[in-house]
Formats: structure tokens, C-alpha cells, sequence
């Protein structure tokens, strides 16, 4: 495989809440980028979030992690967009959204002052209604613009089967697909570990499934009841998508992508298998699905219009 990484790229993260201290902090100890540039409304939060990770960073390969400005993007850099609210206990995704909207367009706005180029990774909630309104807003073509989608429920998913299979979760494909949010459904039909049909494979068993399901679409929820906000989960799957563009590593995530036509779907962001590299995203249009997947895509599919409608857009 051909690695062309873009020299001197930089990771501007936007929002120093917890999703983006997060975010920065994986970034920084795993050392996926050279510079990291942490930016918030709140100069002081991001401030002292920089201060405390400087001195993480002595642990570093040398990695500069610092606060910023919008003016600094250049050519190329990547967007982590973290900004606005996030989910309360006992309320859905869409419950921030028209909230969440206002501030990702000012947001926007500074991100493409310079007029550049840029890879806008979307990360706040509802994530695939605030990809397809960063796609439109920014005037990106739809390959920079893309959202964590269902990489994290992806991400959940394989941990799951992982502990009820007793199997490495990196030799697990499946793919939680749609919605990053309550109509994501998962994407059994063409599933493998390592190759073997994940249904024939020893200690598989159909009812993990339903339950799985249940408990990807619930974690999030659990996860706020308990302890407010989630970013460990969403922290490692910024990172890691991160770490596959700047090293061009040609991985697919269920991210979500702006479609145009693949799976028949146009007018929408939504979480479906993508090729991540320095060229930014691809849908792979030809993932199989089975009839039920492919209704499921669909029915989560018209929710996410429903929304994006709602909005103005
Ligand atoms: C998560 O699923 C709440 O979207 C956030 O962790």
C-alpha cells in the first residue's frame, strides 16, 4: 500500500469540554499528531486544559499541544468539532440540536475564513444532522466533510461481542450502521471474525444480538445517567480516525458520511462503512446488506431527514 502523508498537517480541536480535552489528550499520548492546537470560546478552560497536558507531553515523542487561533488553519489541517451542548440525562441526541446548530455555524464560519482547504472531522451531537449542515455550511466537497457517525457504536459493538465470544474485538468485523442515535441497528448479515461467518463461528450466539443492540443504543444514555457525559469512548474513535488520515492508513469506519445517492439515500448525513485517508473519505457503496439491514438504513434514514428538515436545511 502507497503511504502519502501531508507534511506538517495540524489538529485544531474545537471545544475544551470533555469531549475535546478528551479528544486532545488521546491525540497528544498517542502521539498521532505533531501539533495540536486546542481552541474554546472559554480562552481559560482551554488554557488550562494546555497547561496541565504540556506537562503530559514530557512523555511525548516532543508533541506540542497548545491553544490557538482560527487564523492559524492552514491548507489541509484538520477540524475536530466538538463545540455546544451535549446530552443531558434522559434526553436524545436531537434534544441540542437547533442550540447546537447555531453555535457549529459560527464555528464554521471561522474555520473557513481563510478560505482553505480543511478536513472537518464533525464530533457533537446529533452528529449526522451537524455533518450534513458542517457539509453545506463550509461549502466542502463531501469527501473533507464527515462525522464520527457510528465508529463509536462500532466501536461498542465489537467490545461487546468481544466479551460474550471470548475473541480479540480487532478480529471482529460488524458494523453498527445509521443514526449515530436511536435507530442505529447493526449490520449482522455480512459479519466475520477473521473471515468466518459470524454466525457460524463457535461461541456465537443469535441472542446476543437483540441484546447487543439494545445496550449499543443505550450506553450512551447509561453512560450520562451515571457519571453526566461520555468522552473516553468518543476520545480513542477521534483519535483513531485522526491517526488514519494523517498516516494515510486507508481504514474503514462507519463514519458519517454525506450521501449522494450511494444506498439510494441523498440529503443526509448517516453512518455507513467509508475509506479514510489522506484524501479524506469514500463511501463503499457496495457493502452487503440484507433485505431487514437495508429497511433499517432506510426507516433510520427518514428520522435523520426528518430532522435535518426541521432545521432549514
Ligand atoms: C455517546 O454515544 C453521548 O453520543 C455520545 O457516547
Amino acid at each position: 500500500m502507497k503511504i502519502n502523508p501531508i507534511p506538517h498537517q495540524q489538529v485544531f480541536v474545537i471545544g475544551a469540554g470533555m469531549v475535546g480535552s478528551t479528544a486532545a489528550y488521546t491525540l497528544l499520548t498517542r502521539e498521532v499528531a505533531r501539533e495540536i492546537v486546542l481552541i474554546d470560546v472559554h480562552h481559560e478552560l482551554a488554557h488550562g486544559h494546555v497547561v496541565d497536558m504540556n506537562h503530559a507531553s514530557a512523555f511525548t515523542s516532543g508533541i506540542q499541544i497548545r491553544t490557538g487561533d482560527y487564523s492559524e488553519i492552514r491548507e489541509n489541517d484538520i477540524i475536530v468539532i466538538t463545540s455546544g451542548a451535549s446530552q443531558k440525562s434522559g434526553e436524545d441526541r436531537h434534544a441540542a440540536a437547533e442550540n447546537n446548530v447555531k453555535i457549529i455555524k459560527e464555528v464554521l464560519k471561522k474555520v473557513m475564513a481563510n478560505g482553505v482547504g480543511v478536513y472537518i472531522l464533525m464530533v457533537t451531537n446529533p452528529v449526522d444532522v451537524l455533518t450534513y449542515v458542517a457539509c453545506k455550511e463550509s461549502g466542502l466537497p463531501s469527501s473533507r466533510v464527515f462525522g464520527t457517525g457510528t465508529a463509536l457504536d462500532t466501536a461498542r459493538l465489537r467490545y461487546m461481542l468481544s466479551e460474550r465470544m471470548q475473541v480479540n474485538p480487532a478480529n471482529i468485523v460488524a458494523f453498527i450502521l445509521g443514526e449515530h442515535g436511536d435507530s442505529s441497528f447493526p449490520a449482522i448479515s455480512a459479519a466475520t471474525v477473521e473471515g468466518i461467518p459470524i454466525q457460524n463461528y463457535t461461541t456465537f450466539k443469535q441472542k446476543y444480538i437483540a441484546n447487543i443492540t439494545k445496550e449499543v443504543r443505550e450506553a450512551g444514555y447509561k453512560i450520562v445517567e451515571e457519571k453526566k457525559a461520555t468522552y473516553y469512548g468518543i476520545g480513542s474513535t477521534v483519535a483513531d480516525i485522526v491517526e488514519a488520515i494523517i498516516n494515510d492508513k486507508q481504514k474503514v469506519y462507519a463514519l458519517s458520511c454525506v450521501l449522494n445517492g450511494e444506498y439510494g439515500l441523498t440529503n443526509l448525513a448517516t453512518g455507513v462503512p467509508a475509506l479514510l485517508s489522506n484524501a479524506g473519505v469514500k463511501v463503499l457503496e457496495n457493502y452487503p446488506l440484507n433485505d431487514e439491514e437495508r429497511k433499517a438504513l432506510k426507516k433510520s434514514s427518514e428520522i435523520l431527514q426528518a430532522n435535518i428538515q426541521k432545521l432549514g436545511y
